[in-house]
């Protein structure tokens, strides 16, 4: 995720676009770069590595003046964080500036042949072809060379470009990533997300995929890919500033939770095409991996409940022995690595302390680092030996959501790559299971439909228990339950919960309660079941069962359209679409991320930053 501004008027075009870069820091803060036409019509530019701050500051020693220009935030995917992979991007003669949010696919293929063409390139970024490619088109013609261009892109983009020859306007044009126009008066602004503009417009027009924007200070006008008019009525934003930089959303966490469906679309556009699975960034040898005799699994948190989650899925289909680990746990107890050891580290952040000490370690006894990370350039994605990219974009509430899930992708397709070298699974298997994986976006879209407007089931159930915890003298407490590939995420439902709310939480497998934790049961516990269609199914129904009668409160999560588990008096119920089982934990994730948020909610605690905890977590 980036986040690009451009702006067409008559006022100091390099306040506006930095304080809007500013607002979209959410979406990356790598990098910076900023560009703007001068009163000769020259294109100027300055970028710099980090923060919005960074380039202010070098702002402030080498200024710009101008009052038509584009800028960038960004979230690096291709080529690291460094003054030169920073936006905008410029063809060869400097005549054309280009501001990218998204991945250019088939950036190598068209990289390769403008090089045979005699074109230069300065960065490593997939950007950059954008640039060529516009120069390439240019005869004359900012918008038409702009649409001839982006014919030529493969994957997703948000874009402003600017050319020397045209220094009035600036195009735009967005495929599957955001573009929004703000309409103002004498001035016209083109802009990834609403808060970066709010401050001047609340007139908003959406730009859909396919449309081309050509803007200047009076008119702006949208076009589609064969170059027909659209004509689109500005919509009116009543959002403040703050509402706006969620996106509409109330907190940071509820907003991630919504992201999710585009999250794990970009991890299917990225990742698969002709139904064959790609990790361009991974860097380990195939003969590396086939040759592992066992997979260690490590992480902490969130990304330690994906890990074991990945232990279920690579035992399950590749039929070799993985073990899942707290990285705090593994570090001091003198693990079995070695060489024929493939050690998978998780971070969303990749800063993660007992982490980055666990893959050291793991590194010294000669085993194969494999890091699946969100951040690029951390220090984990640095240290590993390979590293796989999960493209959730910037997390900012301390709970994670997004970037739980887009780990569970990415192992569940890590999973069938491994499978597909070791020839565990036919060829015909793993193309049926990445067809079901393709329909993940619309079955997150389909559940969170559910739960969107205030006063949704799953929000009606928080009151309640609420008002039971009030009422059974703060004795009531969370327990979650469930078998084989859910396991875990009755943990994660329980550390979600315990970390917004405050309030006890357990994760169990189901068939350890009659262990010790039954001896719990009586009316004070919520039991949270996992009881969607599966193996373990009709076990899961003697476990409520089990609940049932000894009076404690049962919130069942079970697969729409099951009428039979209902005649087991359940308290509370929520269903999700029919998935396969394997792949079910990601949909099943999104309610009990929503329990936890709506508990918070009602006890009126800081969602986003929870007491104690730090989103990063850089000390052991
Ligand atoms: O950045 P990491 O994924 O390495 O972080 C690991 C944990 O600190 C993290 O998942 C933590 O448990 C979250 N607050 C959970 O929501």
């Amino acid at each position: 995720m980036c986040g690009i501004v451009g702006y067409v008027g008559r006022k100091d075009a390099v306040d506006i676009l930095t304080k809007g870069l500013k607002r979209l820091e959410y979406r990356g803060y790598d990098s910076a770069g900023i560009a703007v036409f001068n009163d000769a019509g020259e294109i100027l530019f300055r970028k710099k590595k980090g923060k919005v701050n960074e380039l202010t500051q070098v702002l402030e020693k080498e200024p710009l003046a101008g009052t038509i220009g584009i800028s960038h935030t960004r979230w690096s995917t291709h080529g690291v964080p460094n003054d030169v992979n920073a936006h905008p991007h410029l063809d060869c003669k400097s005549e054309i500036a280009v501001v990218h949010n998204g991945i250019i696919e088939n950036f190598q293929e068209l990289k390769d042949s403008l090089i045979i063409e005699g074109h230069n390139f300065a960065s490593d970024t997939d950007t950059e072809v954008i640039a060529h490619l516009v120069e390439k088109f240019y005869e004359g013609n900012l918008e038409e060379a702009v649409r001839k261009a982006v014919k030529e892109l493969r994957g997703s983009y948000a874009i402003c470009v600017m050319h020397k020859n045209e220094p009035d306007r600036i195009i735009g044009a967005r495929l599957d990533s955001p573009l929004i126009i703000g309409v103002g008066k004498d001035e016209n602004f083109l802009a990834s997300d609403i808060p970066a503009i709010l401050e001047y417009t609340r007139d908003i027009v959406y730009v859909k995929n396919g449309e081309i924007v050509n803007i200047d200070v009076e008119n702006v006008t949208v076009k589609n890919l064969d170059g027909a008019r659209i004509e689109k009525a500005p919509e009116r934003i009543e959002w403040d500033i703050g509402q706006a930089e969620k996106g509409g959303f109330s907190h940071f966490m509820l907003k991630e939770i919504f992201e999710q469906p585009e999250v794990i679309k970009k991890i299917i556009n990225t990742r698969i095409s002709d139904d064959s699975i790609h990790f361009d960034e991974l860097k380990i040898d195939e003969d590396e991996l086939v040759k592992a005799r066992n997979i260690a699994i490590v992480a902490c948190g969130t990304a330690y409940h994906a890990g074991l989650t990945g232990k279920y899925m690579l035992e399950e289909y590749t039929r070799t022995p993985v073990w899942a680990d707290t990285s705090s746990e593994f570090r001091y107890r003198d693990p079995i690595v070695n060489k024929d050891t493939l050690v998978i580290v998780i971070s969303q952040s990749g800063e993660t302390a007992d982490t980055l000490a666990a893959l050291r370690e793991a590194r010294k006894r000669n085993a194969k680092v494999l890091a699946i990370c969100n951040v690029l350039g951390s220090s984990i994605a640095r240290e590993s030996d390979g590293v796989i990219f999960t493209h959730a974009g910037p997390e900012i509430a301390v709970a994670s959501t997004k970037a739980y899930t887009a780990q569970l992708a990415t192992l569940y397709l890590f999973t069938l790559y491994m499978a597909k070298l070791k020839c565990s699974l036919s060829e015909e298997k793993i193309k049926e299971l990445l067809n079901e994986f393709k329909n993940i976006p619309s079955l997150l879209s389909e559940t969170l439909s559910r739960y969107e407007v205030e006063g949704n089931e799953i929000a009606h159930y928080a009151r309640d228990f609420k008002a039971y915890y009030e009422k059974s003298h703060t004795k009531s407490f969370f327990l979650y339950l469930a078998r084989n590939i859910n396991y875990p995420n009755a943990l994660e439902g329980a550390l979600k919960l315990k970390e917004i709310s405050y309030i006890s939480a357990e994760g169990y497998p189901a068939g350890e309660m009659k262990h010790g934790p039954i001896a719990l049961i009586d009316e004070n516990p919520w039991v949270i079941c996992i009881a969607t269609k599966s193996r373990t199914y009709e076990k899961m129904r003697s476990n409520i069962q089990e609940v049932k009668a000894r009076g404690g409160i049962v919130v069942a999560i079970i697969t729409t359209g099951d009428e039979s588990i209902k005649s087991l008096k359940l308290n509370y119920i929520i269903d999700i679409p029919e998935i396969h089982e394997f792949f079910s934990p990601i949909l099943i994730a999104i309610p009990l991320q929503l329990l936890a948020y709506y508990v918070a909610r009602e006890f009126g605690y800081d969602i986003d930053q929870p007491r104690n905890l730090a989103k990063s977590v850089t000390v052991e």
